[in-house]
């Protein structure tokens, strides 16, 4: 039976490029999608950029350019890297469009029709200067509970408190500076409370993974409060029916977003209605494929919303993990927050696309992209595997007999084997347990390369009685290896194009792996992805750390900061200079210490340093070292420090200053 199926990406934001964490959800949903498409049935993958809230007006103000200017020239940037990643969106639109706004307002208006809607005054902290409401992340000050300084309106990073931005303590707004003072005003709630049974039912329904359905139980048995739908102007956006200054909150029109590209891909062709989808109790399929942190909007907000508004609810909302990179957070400063763009610039999208597969596992849990193990997997399972298994025999059919596979199966049991698996491997697809089928289709490719070590076609190849046998083998290997390229083909699209045009076969579709190529042609193989080189890797790694990029979710979520290192801008601040030891003395009263005067090129200055231990005073003097030279003063017990001196070592003893024949002159920068 063909199943007609709608998928979805979480709509990316319109204020920051493409990452690779993006990257793993396209991938992820694409890989579903093509494998169902290759199963026959009708699919439509729609996406768009998630264009609203203040982050894109706020960033097209400091642009100087108009909102609509700025996401029109992200969207491009995104729908390329999308396109590039070989990501199969049949419609990539924005939220910013006639249809978002038509269903937008349809949807409000029904959701009031049935009562769904009321409004209730809200104090929220506003800047005087800037003219606009502050969300939580706009708002600095110090932490009510700790008094660490520099703390989002939301929550501690220091001590781990959630509070409201109204406790906060000396709060500023992060745009202007000032103080923030309390307005209220009205705003538009949806009655989320009233589904709360609704809910229920629906997140135990099979429409959520079970860890994601335990999750939601939290909230559904805490008590849902009314969801807060409505923005004060200024705010990018649509405004809401009936006011002139209340405009839809991001997020009440994002999801929305997902019906108008879909409606947008119906308007241009004929085959395709909006209504067979999105109708009540309708037995087409809707799927969102989206990241852990977003499943309030799309597991309750979202089909709540669209059940008040007369719609059906969602078919399965697939929910995926954050990656982390070598380990940690992607970071900017370890050149881990890797924009996809720049990866394009050096690596192959398939790469990446496989190494995600290796990952994917189904469920919600974080997953580790290791750079090393990227490349090792990569090469040893995907080329010295997978492609190895033609190249190593391609090259006797072609040049022995004209490209011709053999009539008969050589070993029709092994043949059974591949075969076999077809069905094991879709329900891993099915159901996004990608990981399991990559290693379903590498364990067959083990089978392949011992069926081929084991007869030995380039010894047959010797024997003029035995020319036979070679193209049987080779036969048997190039077959085994088309199977291997079905399985993979919704992981490696490309690599499965340059398959068949090596086979000279038409485009390969799931059911094909049942029969195989028997007395066929083929044409001169060429390997379809190279090995990877870790250097290249590290190239990106370098280029990616280069290139800071300010990224904010349409919350106005800013990354974590990294206080770990300190960035370029920071370290360009320390002065280093080379400074001549002119005098040293002992420290009365400090057995660690000397007390040193440099000459710094232009005058001298004295500083208290801990390297008595390793030093006689009457050794250093004539020493050159480096001095840190703008370290501000400090006031010690003994006299004003100016500066310090800089030495290498453990400690203790062993302190090693510069050496005295390396060339270096009191005064030079160092760098
Ligand atoms: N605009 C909202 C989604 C609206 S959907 C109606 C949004 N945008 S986002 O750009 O911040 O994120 C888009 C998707 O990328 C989300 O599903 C998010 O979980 C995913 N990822 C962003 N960073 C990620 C990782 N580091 N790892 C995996 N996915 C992550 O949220
Ligand atoms: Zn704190």
């Amino acid at each position: 039976m063909t199943r007609n199926i709608l998928v979805t990406s979480a709509l990316p934001n319109a204020n920051g490029p493409i990452h690779l964490g993006h990257m793993y959800e396209h991938v992820q949903t694409d890989i579903w999608v093509r494998f169902q498409r290759m199963r026959g049935h009708q699919v439509v993958y729609v996406c768009a950029d998630d264009t609203h809230g203040t982050a894109t007006m706020i960033r097209a103000e400091e642009d100087g350019v108009a909102p609509e200017q700025l996401i029109e020239a992200v969207r491009r940037d995104h729908v390329s890297d999308f396109e590039r990643f070989l990501v199969s969106h049949d419609n990539y639109y924005s939220t910013h469009s006639d249809e978002n706004r038509h269903f937008s307002e349809l949807i409000y208006e029904r959701l009031q029709a049935r009562g769904l809607i009321f409004t209730r005054e809200v104090e929220q902290l506003y800047d005087p200067e800037k003219k606009l409401f502050l969300a939580d992340r706009f708002v600095v000050g110090e932490c009510p509970n700790c008094g660490a300084a520099g703390q989002y309106g939301d929550n501690c990073e220091v001590c781990g408190a959630t509070y409201d931005a109204t406790d906060l303590k000396n709060p500023k707004s992060v745009y202007s500076g000032a103080t923030p003072e309390l307005k209220a005003s009205e705003h538009y709630f949806f009655d989320l409370p009233q589904y709360t049974d609704f809910l229920k039912k629906w997140t135990r329904s099979g429409a959520v993974q079970p860890e994601i359905a335990n999750k939601l139980a939290e909230w559904l048995d805490g008590g849902l409060k009314a969801w807060d739908i409505s923005r004060d102007a200024p705010y990018f956006g649509f405004v809401i029916p009936g006011t002139t200054d209340k405009y839809f909150y991001v997020w009440m029109d994002a999801p929305i977003g997902y019906m108008a590209s879909f409606q947008k891909f119906c308007d241009q062709r004929n085959d395709m209605q909006f209504d067979d989808f999105w109708q009540p109790e309708s037995e087409y399929e809707v799927h969102h494929f989206i990241g852990k942190d977003i499943i309030n909007f799309h597991a309750l907000f979202w089909p709540a919303v669209l059940d008040g508004a007369g719609f059906r609810t969602p078919t399965r909302i697939h929910t995926h993990g954050f990656i982390t990179v070598n380990g940690t957070k992607m970071s900017k400063s370890r050149g881990t927050f890797i924009l996809a763009n720049d990866y394009l610039d050096y690596l192959d999208p398939e790469y990446l696309r496989y190494y995600y597969a290796t990952k994917l596992n189904g469920t919600a849990d974080d997953v580790d992209i290791n750079l090393e193990d990227f490349v090792q997997r990569v090469n040893s399972d995907l080329v010295g595997k997978v492609i190895n298994i033609a190249s190593r025999c391609a090259g006797f059919l072609v040049k022995g007999f004209d490209g011709k596979l053999a009539d008969t199966m050589h070993d029709g049991e092994l043949w059974q084997k591949f075969t076999a698996q077809s069905e094991a491997i879709a329900e891993y697809y099915e159901a996004d347990d990608t990981s399991k089928a990559v290693r379903e289709i590498t364990a067959l490719a083990d089978l392949a390369n011992q069926y081929i070590a084991q007869h030995e076609p380039w010894n047959l190849n010797k024997d003029p009685e035995r020319r036979e046998d070679v193209q049987l083998v080779c036969s048997q290997a190039i077959n085994m290896f088309r199977v291997l390229a079905i399985y993979l083909k919704p992981i490696l699209p490309e690599m499965a194009a340059k398959t068949e045009a090596f086979l000279q076969v038409e485009p390969l579709t799931w059911a094909d792996a049942q029969t195989p190529l028997l007395g066929h042609t083929i044409a001169k193989f060429k390997a379809m992805l190279a090995r990877m080189e870790m250097k290249t890797v590290d190239k990106l790694v370098a280029a990616s750390a280069e290139a800071p990029s300010e990224a904010t979710t349409a919350d106005g979520d800013a990354p974590a900061a990294d206080d770990e290192f300190i960035n370029i801008d920071d370290f360009a601040k320390v002065e280093l200079k080379v400074a001549k030891i002119v005098a040293a003395e002992l420290v009365d009263g400090a057995d660690k210490l000397l007390q040193l005067t440099l000459d710094v090129g232009d005058h001298e200055r004295q500083v208290f340093s801990g390297i008595r231990e390793a030093y006689d005073p009457a050794d250093l003097v004539g020493k050159l070292t480096v001095v840190v030279a703008n370290l501000a003063p400090r006031k010690m017990r003994f006299g004003v420090s100016e500066g310090m001196v800089l030495a290498a070592g453990p400690g203790g003893k062993d302190i090693f200053l510069l050496s005295p024949d390396s060339g270096a002159e009191p005064g030079m920068d160092v760098r």
